[in-house]
């Protein structure tokens, strides 16, 4: 592969023929875009370094940031990680295959590419039918960060991978919308103290149950992209309200000639410069919209998007977390 944006980009629905001309093309270094149950990933052989260039430069991100490597089954991972500790093969009888991604020593088969010069590696067996069917059909292990360009809000459609990475990649598989619409929990198990880098479907709370012990507090990695202070973020300047300021904020915005959309489930006074975004109160339903929302924002030329906080149990952490970074400093 030569430049960025020289190539046609096909949108096929996930029949067996288009899996089997997706796996050919990931063989001789092509890049695919594939869903999976958190967001889309943008799918490059692992073990060959120059199509995980080619997907880096396809999304406009820094090349020492690792990358996740996705993987069938647990039964694959023998030469991608030095070892799965006691700890990780419960969470991996637990989790896997699902929304959950392992940081663990790297095997022999992992290249500096993908770790971006580091040690260890994140490994995600994920559950969604058309991943599965890709990474079999395939055989090896897929390179796949979210299906956007770097810093932008994560594609739970295929309309979204379209709108940023056409020219980029070669074939979107058209999943339709993303399940869970957050990515994976990012779990660290490289030293012994386990420690939760992302939050994610899978909740602090469910891994404490499994491992049957309190995790530490959440670390920070400066090397982990999605814990930039501003990542997932829309163009629109993103603020976090309290519910009860949100129609006076939003009058303010708008009484100072700004277009604001404001992203809630509750009724608001109308105003010209004032749009609604209906979200749904229940967080997996929330989950599921949010980047769309968030795009949605944009789509409407909004300059500033109002939104609120949801309760920061189970689900409502990783939601919170989105929403933090997406109104983080610029
Ligand atoms: O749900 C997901 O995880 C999606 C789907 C496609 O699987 N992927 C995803 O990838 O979100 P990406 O590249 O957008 O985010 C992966 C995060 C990054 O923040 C990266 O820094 C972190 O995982 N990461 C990967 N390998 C790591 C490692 N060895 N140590 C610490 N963080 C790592
Ligand atoms: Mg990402």
């Amino acid at each position: 592969m030569t430049k960025d944006n020289d190539l046609q980009t096909k949108r096929l629905a996930p029949t067996p023929a288009a899996i089997a001309e997706a796996a050919a093309v990931l063989k001789r270094g092509g890049l695919v875009a594939f869903p999976t149950e958190t967001v889309y990933g943008l799918g490059a052989d692992a073990e060959n370094p120059a199509a995980v260039r080619a997907m880096f430069a396809a999304k406009g991100r820094p090349s020492d940031h690792p990358v996740i490597v996705h993987l069938a089954a647990a039964d694959q991972l023998s030469e991608f990680v030095a070892r799965l500790p006691e700890e990780g093969q419960t969470l991996a009888r637990t989790f896997w295959p699902g929304p959950m991604t392992l940081v663990l020593n790297r095997g022999t088969r992992i290249n500096h590419m993908v770790t971006g010069g580091l040690e260890t590696v994140g490994i995600r067996i994920p559950n969604h039918p058309v991943a599965q069917a890709l990474l079999r059909a395939f055989g090896g292990a897929l390179a796949a960060p979210s299906a956007n360009r770097f810093g932008r809000v994560s594609a739970t459609q295929a309309d979204h991978v379209l709108e940023e990475l056409t020219g980029g990649v070669e074939i979107v598989l058209d999943g339709g919308d993303c399940d869970v619409g957050l990515e994976s929990t990012i779990i660290d198990l490289s030293s012994d103290e386990p420690a939760i880098l992302r939050p994610g479907a899978v909740t602090r709370e469910q891994v404490e149950a499994a491992l049957a012990r309190p995790l530490a507090e959440p670390r920070h990695s400066p090397r982990v992209s999605g814990s930039l202070p501003s990542h997932y973020a829309p163009r629109a300047i993103v603020e976090l309200v309290p519910a009860n300021e949100l129609a006076d904020r939003a009058q303010a915005l708008a009484n100072n000639a700004q277009r604001v959309a404001v992203l809630t489930s509750y009724e608001l006074p109308k105003h010209p410069n004032v749009v609604a975004i209906s979200l749904p109160d229940n967080d997996n339903e929330l989950a599921r919209v949010l980047y769309a929302s968030l795009r949605r924002v944009d789509a409407l030329h909004c300059d500033v998007a109002l939104v609120c906080l949801p309760d920061e149990r189970g689900l409502g952490r990783a939601i919170a977390d989105r929403l933090r970074r997406a109104a983080g400093p610029r």
